[in-house]
């Protein structure tokens, strides 16, 4: 709604004044022109869909070589690849956003834009709205935005799986996960590997005083000769992940390999060769797909960013030069 029509338009556009107006829990606060904007980031972040807000301005008229009328729609998806623009203004001003949108068709044809119109609006609301559900499990207070989709996961996850299997091809594997953060990971990625596999867990306890992490639950398989997978949910200094490569190595599997979702790869201490990387992300603490703060969000089908006050002022977290660790149980 930032075309040049809008300051006209936001005034009169009918919206309910005792609408909902909330603030949207995964991106960062947007000044948004109108609060059904502000409220439909929220519908969107619900559904754990991608937005941006206004990212692009579309000339629409020109006098002398200079632009006099721009369209700029509210949203932009980009895992849809689609412009959303919202009209909840009274019905005498759609006319004219109408012609704006089709002289957007003709002048751009190849975006796709569709225009909601404030009864479809409200339908959606109604029908999909994140009011009707309860998400107890992620509190605004903690989470300060959606850093990875759970469509963008599962098509790296994909990705991932067939880029194993063809390296492994006439081979099988021993998937070997590390307890708890690989719960999902490891079971969506073992389900997109068409080579035979087995898999198996371990544990790691973090030894406070000492330091130190030692393996509190070994492998139950005997991986020698194995080709040895072993699948993190994140690595962060890598000390963790060092040691037990080198338990593994210890009963000479046939080969071993890392397969990790996540890689904090600015804060690595220890040098540990990852094979396969899902995403590299930046140093902030991440929960949900798995990964736990607290035994929290690991539920959450998409990874979001922890609020830094949230973990900073947590005794339970140890600063590993910057990023917080959780201690004992992963
Ligand atoms: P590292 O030994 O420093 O590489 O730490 C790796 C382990 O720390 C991971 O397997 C996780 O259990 C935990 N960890 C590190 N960063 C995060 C995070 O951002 N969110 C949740 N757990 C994390
Ligand atoms: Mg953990």
């Amino acid at each position: 709604m930032a075309d040049e029509l809008d300051e006209e338009l936001r005034d009169d556009n009918g919206f309910d004044a005792e609408s909902p107006s909330v603030r949207p829990i995964a991106n960062d606060p947007h000044p948004f022109a109108h609060p059904a904007e502000q409220e439909f980031a929220t519908f969107l972040d619900f559904y754990r869909i991608r937005w941006q807000y206004e990212p692009t301005s579309f000339p629409l008229r020109w006098k002398e070589g200079r632009i006099t009328e721009m369209f700029s729609p509210d949203f932009y998806l980009p895992e849809q690849d689609l412009y959303v623009e919202l009209t909840t203004m009274k019905q005498s001003l759609v006319t004219r956003k109408n012609r704006k949108m089709r002289e957007l068709r003709e002048l751009y044809p190849d975006i796709n834009v569709v225009l909601i119109y404030r009864k479809n609006y409200h339908e959606l609301l109604s029908r999909f709205g994140y009011g009707s559900v309860d998400i107890t499990s992620l509190r605004p207070d903690q989470i300060e935005r959606v850093l990875l989709s759970s469509t963008e996961i599962q098509q790296r996850v994909a990705e991932l799986g067939r880029e194993i299997s063809n390296d492994y091809a006439g081979h099988s594997i021993v998937l070997v996960g590390v307890l708890k953060g690989i719960t999902f990971f490891l079971a969506d990625l073992g389900r997109a590997i068409t080579r035979p596999l087995a898999i198996d867990y371990l544990q790691l306890s973090h030894d406070v005083e000492q330091g130190g992490v030692r393996i509190s639950k070994d492998v139950d398989l005997d991986i020698q000769d194995q080709h040895v997978l072993l699948v993190e949910d994140i690595v962060n200094t890598g000390v963790s992940m060092n040691v037990v490569l080198n338990s593994l190595l210890e009963r000479h599997p046939a080969s071993l390999r890392v397969c990790a979702l996540l890689d904090k790869a600015e804060r690595r201490l220890v040098p540990v060769e990852v094979g396969y990387v899902g995403f590299t992300i930046p140093n902030e603490f991440v929960v949900g797909y798995g990964l736990d703060y607290r035994e929290l969000y690991r539920n959450l089908p998409f990874i979001c960013v922890l609020k830094r006050q949230v973990y900073e002022a947590d005794a339970s977290l140890i600063e590993l030069h910057g990023t917080a660790v959780v201690s004992n149980d992963r």
